[in-house]
């Protein structure tokens, strides 16, 4: 992952901000570059491939100077260039800033300050915060960062110098690591202890929403108030144009599961980096088994995550909500990773298991989607889901983050333990197609709305999958019911026969995810079972399948993908069913009664 150095005081910078990266480099890298300043004098120099490279291009340029700052560059948004290398700079060439983290918002800000008048270099989201520091600089560069801090959503651990206003670092964080080293004189600033130790002994954590003003002679730190979730609609306009919030997160699923995985897959090694993790790999090394803990449907997520885990990880796994789970008296040992998986990282029950997993000292981790919140603060080390603001209350897009984010944590702890490379591979690959594939399941949108005319009139539905998709019918049906207010019930396939199988009947459709995997024969036998006794069953199935058109009263088609993934496409066929259905119904979508979007009671 990336890493920032930064140096201000009476030495010369850059053989310690240089130092500085070497020390952080062992996380892995593409790129680097640095600034350094003597007086007015700025000069960056960046370089692509090892600091070698980077130190070869200084090298005779007797380059001296006694503020600096640099980076180290993982590639995310943009290929590994010059031009997409850190510092950036402002249109003026006044002020630079090196960055660790995400900007999420940051193609609407780019957009909005390309027209009013800046000029961007990069591929980069982390372009868009050095030219809004612009927008508000009038002389004081703290003031700046405060006021441009405003407009971002992300995370992030910067560094920011301005010529305009010399000698002077200004620093902030949210979510991603910055520390502050203290010796007579003189600050250092780095993501990483490593890149402190030997050059001072007192060191300053930067907290959340912190910002920092360092000189050579002083530090000030002040911390804006952290903000609050918003339970309001914002306007129609950013909508986008669509009639609900749903239907426009449901239209951004493809882009949840791209932002989710950008910049995390390692093809050619058949793995993943996660950033998030590093500081703990060696312990989840040792682990030996996984407690995943969520709600509604983050906690089918999380059952998805059970199936991938269990098989492709090898290491045990189970699920509970947190409601329940908070009650109970888990067995746990040192050996156990407790996973939480929530979409706002506020929900009260989610909370609660984690603080008591925490009482007990074991390893907490959290897959997160909003930055900051209290379970980004709370878990030990976490990653994000990186799926953007989600604003009608039922879960669409953050569910398909979440589903990236839990293949990719199994591909990490497989190749940490027996998952071969072929097998880490071919998971990484089709993991990485999945947005294109999800595409095309959007595209099945106007032949859903057909069928949902077609569906309208029935009060009660069941769902029923296996194995991977058996989590994907729990979610289907809670989505409907949700936001339709019809009855709809979730089930394993095989289970039907145990009772359920009694209310079928011509008025009581079943939807059957049945892809052709390794449990299809035996879901054709549940399908089988519902025609029997007279039941209407619309069929989820994988494009090529026609023979399950003699069995069933109307099927829908998913690509083929890994049996693993198969979620991630037959989860948007139902999510869009559920859309539908309640536009006939006329439900308040983004509102559906009783419901609010983060749950932070009991
Ligand atoms: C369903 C839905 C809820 C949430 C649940 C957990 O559409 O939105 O079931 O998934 O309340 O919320 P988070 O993920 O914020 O912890």
């Amino acid at each position: 992952m990336c890493r920032v150095s930064g140096y201000i005081g009476k030495k010369e910078a850059l053989p310690i901000v240089m130092d500085g990266l070497r020390r952080q480099s062992y996380g892995g890298y593409d790129s680097s570059g640095i600034l350094i300043g003597a007086g007015f004098n700025l000069v960056c120099v960046k370089a692509v491939g090892k600091l070698e490279n980077l130190e070869k291009k200084l090298e005779n340029r007797n380059l001296k100077g006694n503020w600096a700052i640099g980076h180290i560059r993982w590639a995310s948004h943009g290929g590994v260039t010059e031009a997409n290398t850190h510092p950036f700079w402002d249109c003026k060439k006044n002020i630079y800033l090196v960055h660790n983290g995400i900007i999420e918002n940051y193609q609407e800000l780019k957009d909005k300050l390309i027209k009013e008048g800046h000029q961007f270099i990069s591929e980069t989201d982390t372009e868009a915060t050095v030219h809004l520091i612009e927008k508000y600089f009038q002389g004081n560069l703290e003031e700046a960062v405060r006021k441009a801090l405003k407009e971002i959503r992300g995370t992030y651990g910067f560094i920011v110098i301005a010529r305009d206003d010399p000698q002077k670092i200004v620093a902030a964080r949210l979510s991603s690591p910055l520390l502050i080293g203290i010796n007579q004189d003189e600050y250092i600033v780095a993501s990483d202890p490593t890149a402190i130790a030997p050059y001072a002994r007192k060191i300053i954590n930067l907290d959340d929403y912190e910002i920092a003003t360092i000189t050579p002679n002083d530090l000030f730190i002040i911390k804006e108030k952290v903000p609050e979730i918003l339970e309001l609609i914002p306007e129609v306009a950013e909508k986008a144009g669509f009639p609900h919030f749903m239907l426009k997160e449901i239209m951004e699923e493809p882009e949840a599961i791209e932002n989710a995985i950008r910049g995390r897959l390692i093809p050619e090694e058949g793995s993943v980096k996660l950033g998030g993790l590093d500081s703990v790999s060696q312990k989840l090394r040792e682990v030996k088994r996984l407690i995943l803990v969520a709600c509604g449907t983050a906690h089918y997520a999380a059952r998805v995550g059970e199936y991938m885990l269990e098989e492709y990880a090898g290491l045990p796994a189970e699920v509970d909500i947190g409601s329940e789970f908070r009650y109970r008296k888990p067995v746990v040992d040192k050996e156990t990773c407790a996973v939480f998986v929530s979409q706002s990282g506020e929900t009260a029950d989610t909370l609660a298991a984690l603080r008591e997993m925490k009482e007990k000292g074991i390893l907490t981790l959290g897959i997160t989607n909003v930055v900051g919140s209290s379970q980004t603060r709370e878990t030990e080390v976490g990653v994000y889901t990186r799926s953007g603001p989600e604003i009608a209350v039922a879960s669409t897009k953050a569910f398909l983050g979440q589903l990236a984010t839990l293949a990719m944590f199994t591909v990490y702890l497989g190749r940490q333990r027996e998952m071969a490379l072929v097998m880490g591979k071919r998971i990484v690959s089709e993991l990485s197609k999945i947005p294109e594939l999800a595409r095309e399941v959007l595209k099945s949108a106007p032949e859903i709305k057909k069928l949902a005319k077609k569906y309208r009139d029935f009060k009660n539905f069941f769902f029923i999958g296996r194995k991977y998709n058996y989590p994907v019918a729990l979610e289907g049906a809670l989505k409907l019911k949700e936001i339709s207010y019809l009855h709809a019930e979730g089930y394993a396939g095989g289970e039907l026969k145990h009772g359920p199988l009694a209310l079928i009947d011509e008025n009581f459709p079943t939807i059957a995810i049945c892809p052709s995997d390794s449990v299809y024969e035996k879901m054709v036998s549940n399908i089988q079972e519902i025609k029997a006794r007279n039941g209407r069953v619309l069929a989820v199935a994988t494009e090529g399948n026609e023979e399950i058109k003699k069995l069933v009263d109307d099927v829908i088609y998913i690509p083929k993908t890994l049996e693993m993934l198969t979620p991630m496409l037959s989860v948007i066929l139902l999510h869009l069913f559920a859309y539908y259905m309640a536009v006939l119904l006329g439900t308040d979508i983004d509102r559906p009664k009783h419901l609010a979007k983060s749950v932070t009671v009991e």
